[in-house]
């Protein structure tokens, strides 16, 4: 008898690209921060001064386009800051970051740590593919072939979702909106603290608290439930 299908939790909601460029248009965004470029599809949208990393540059899309200032480093997150000082590249905090680095949670908590230092009050940080459409693929280790749903092994959204309940856990602070952006959900976080240090002192503690959850055909419909999403629209409209 062939596996069965996992379930599926569609986000329909509007290209999570084209919510970033809007977004960016109404925060009248001057300073952008991307942490996985790949292609350079996401940052092509982006019309303000733009610093983006990636280890693996794979450029096919004009990045550069009208903007003030574009600055690509080839290299991994964590020695981009290891040896720049980002509101200093920019010359001002950053208006807003996409974080769409490695899909491992441990790795976005890290580029968050990072970034929160160089925002502001009004800045607001976006995490991406924390809404797998399936729980296979939240692997750490993105294997396709093992899919049983292959229709969507092309997506790999990694374990980056522990990042929702590890930020509404040890940062009540900050505020959390998700929303079912095409194809695995957008997480808008605002009013950032560019002082906090709460998740740098216990980076160890969380990430050996999360490291052995899973999600599963068993606990996928619940953490959607835990997480409600707020239109796309919805979300625009606010700004
Ligand atoms: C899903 S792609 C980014 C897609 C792009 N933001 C877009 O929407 O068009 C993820 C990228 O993260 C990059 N990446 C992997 N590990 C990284 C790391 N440690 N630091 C920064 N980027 C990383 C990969 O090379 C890959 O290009």
């Amino acid at each position: 008898m062939p596996p069965a299908t996992p379930l599926r939790f569609v986000q329909d909601g509007m290209d999570y690209r084209d919510f970033l460029a809007r977004l960016a248009a109404a925060i009248n965004c001057q300073s952008y921060f991307e942490v996985g470029v790949n292609k350079g599809r996401s940052l092509r949208e982006i019309t303000a001064a733009s610093v983006g990393v990636d280890p693996k540059l794979r450029l096919e899309f004009d990045v550069a386009g009208n903007k003030p200032m574009v600055q690509l480093y080839q290299t991994t997150s964590d020695d981009f800051f290891a040896r720049h000082n980002l509101t200093a590249l920019f010359g001002r905090a950053v208006d807003l970051a996409f974080l769409d680095g490695m899909h491992r949670f441990e790795y976005l908590l890290n580029d968050f740590i990072n970034t929160e230092p160089h925002t502001h009050a009004a800045s607001v940080i976006l995490l991406h593919d924390c809404f797998p459409v399936n729980a296979e693929m939240t692997e750490r280790e993105r294997n396709p072939r093992a899919r049983r749903d292959q229709d969507l092994r092309r997506l790999w959204a990694g374990d980056v979702w522990k990042m929702i309940p590890i930020l509404k856990k040890y940062r009540p602070d900050l505020s959390i909106t998700c929303t079912n952006c095409y194809p695995t959900g957008l997480a808008i976080i605002q009013s950032p603290d560019p002082g906090s240090a709460v998740l740098r002192e216990k980076y160890r503690e969380i990430v050996a608290e999360y490291m052995d959850q899973t999600m599963t055909d068993a606990n996928i419909g619940a953490y959607f439930e835990a997480h409600p999403f707020t239109a796309p629209e919805t979300v625009l409209a606010r700004f």
